[in-house]
């Protein structure tokens, strides 16, 4: 692990498990996981204009406008907690987002430390996707094959977990967000981790390449 503070994106097609590592992580270093998923589902669930905005784009599977994700995150990261590192969760996702988070860190005097992909076949994602389930009250992210919720969990199933949807999202992903690996892969950031296995298999190969 390097003295810097950890502040890494974790990439991976959808339900490559970005979240569930995320959180691991995030409460290991004691830093926040920002995921812009999230961030856009609270603001659907809260009814403001971005929510609204964002609604026609996620329950189809296509990506909210750059401009939109850019804006969102640049003002998460002027929150304190996020002075001592931070784990971005699902940004960036195409080159532009990419770019703005590069001269935005530049600004701030902290570049990224480490740029991680889980690489998942899409044979697989479709059925992690698809019986996904969410702790409403809690976020707590289950899974009704690998990952059993407890009886007294409050399930939620996300509206772009259909199978029609989480194929888009898979295009959506080879289109636009595959050209971050070479992005990344140029500035000499990016490590690769198997991610079938046990979550915690996939832990220990992250804490690995963390610590190389
Ligand atoms: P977002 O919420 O970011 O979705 P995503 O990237 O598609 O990723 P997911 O949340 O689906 O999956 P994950 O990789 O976190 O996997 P998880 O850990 O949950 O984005 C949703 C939408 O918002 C986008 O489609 C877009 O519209 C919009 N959006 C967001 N960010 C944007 C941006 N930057 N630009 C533009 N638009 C943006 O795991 C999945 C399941 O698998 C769970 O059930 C889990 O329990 C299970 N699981 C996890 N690990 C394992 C394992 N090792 N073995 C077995 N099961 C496992």
């Amino acid at each position: 692990m390097t003295e810097r503070a950890l502040q890494l994106v974790l990439l991976g097609p959808p339900a490559s498990g970005k979240g569930t590592q995320g959180e691991l992580l995030a409460s290991r270093f004691g830093i926040p996981k920002i995921s812009t998923g999230d961030m856009l589902r609270a603001a659907r669930a809260a009814g403001t204009a971005l929510g609204r905005e964002a609604d026609g784009y996620m329950s189809t599977g296509r990506l909210v406008p750059d401009s939109v994700v850019i804006g969102l995150v640049a003002e998460r990261l002027t929150e304190a907690d996020a002075e001592r590192g931070f784990i971005l969760d699902g940004f960036p996702r195409t080159v532009p987002q990419a770019e703005a988070l590069e001269s935005l860190l530049e600004r701030r005097g902290t570049p990224l430390t480490h740029v991680l992909q889980i690489d998942v076949p899409h044979d697989l994602l479709v059925e992690r996707a698809t019986l996904r389930r969410t702790d409403k009250r809690t976020g707590q992210i289950y899974h009704l094959k690998y990952s059993l919720p407890p009886p007294d969990a409050e399930l939620e199933h996300r509206a772009d977990d259909r199978e029609e949807t989480v194929r888009r999202r898979l295009d959506e992903y080879d289109a636009m967000t595959a050209a971050l690996l070479p992005f990344y892969g140029q500035r000499g950031l990016l490590r690769r981790v198997d991610g079938v296995g046990k979550p915690e298999e996939v832990t220990a190969r992250i804490s690995n390449e963390l610590e190389q």
